[in-house]
């Protein structure tokens, strides 16, 4: 697989196979990732990484935690969006529950079967591996985008093994059992997960394809013609 290949073929898969992933491969994606580049080399990225019994077992401490409440409704360490979206944000991120939501024969209205969805993150969509990714909470927004290029960089090389991942800010709800689960130290702060695992291309929540704007929309070219 080419790099246009991988970049071409990488979607947010939200449903897994059974189907476990070699370990081996799992590590050589951790380090071959972090030849991502880093304002000032900081390499600011701390990874967390699951599978197997410590990974059930964190699902399970998380189904307890978020059984009698909405997990929506519990913050996360930063503010993942801002409160108030205005557009084009606000559409893009509508677009994108229709999407989804409309793959799965969800209904806008269904609330029970809305909130059933979005408690997949909390099972990672039945990846075998689960990563978490944390930085120093001194750090500042350089850094953050380093995130950025460290879980790009993953994600497209796990398509070179034929793997899929989705990244998940919806984990950072959940800091309050992630980080003693992972002795995540102090200074730290949890920003997302990565889900890892051979993804099931033929389920429902896989079958779409995201928009994405054009460039001109985003980008003002000089000197180019
Ligand atoms: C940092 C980051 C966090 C994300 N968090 C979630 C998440 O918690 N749950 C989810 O289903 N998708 C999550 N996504 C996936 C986005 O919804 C997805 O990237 C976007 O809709 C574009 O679709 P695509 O990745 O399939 O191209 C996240 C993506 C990124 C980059």
């Amino acid at each position: 697989m080419d790099v246009f290949e991988a970049v071409d073929s990488r979607i947010s898969c939200r449903w897994f196979l059974d189907k476990p992933v070699d370990p081996m491969i799992v590590r050589d994606l951790i380090a071959r990732a972090a030849r991502a580049a880093s304002g000032g080399n900081l390499q600011p990225w701390q990874v967390y990484a699951l599978t197997g019994a410590p990974l059930a077992e964190l699902k399970r401490q998380v189904a307890a935690h978020v059984k009698d409440r909405d997990p929506r409704h519990i913050d996360a360490e930063y503010p993942i969006y801002p409160p108030v979206m205005w557009e084009p944000y606000k559409a893009r991120r509508e677009e994108h529950g229709v999407q989804l939501y409309g793959a799965l024969g969800i209904d806008r209205g269904d609330a029970p079967a809305r909130l059933r969805q979005y408690t997949r993150n909390l099972e990672f969509f039945n990846a075998p591996v689960a990563l978490f990714i944390g930085i120093d909470r001194k750090l500042g927004p350089g850094q953050w985008a380093d995130l950025g290029g460290y879980i790009h960089a993953l994600m497209y090389l796990a398509r070179g093994h034929g793997l899929d991942t989705c990244a998940q800010e919806s984990w950072a709800r959940m800091h309050a059992i992630v980080r003693p689960f992972v002795k995540m130290p102090p200074e730290q702060m949890l920003f997302c997960a990565v889900s890892i695992g051979y993804g099931d291309r033929q389920h429902p929540a896989n079958s779409f394809r995201s928009p994405r704007a054009a460039p001109e929309e985003f980008c003002r070219f000089f000197g180019f013609g």
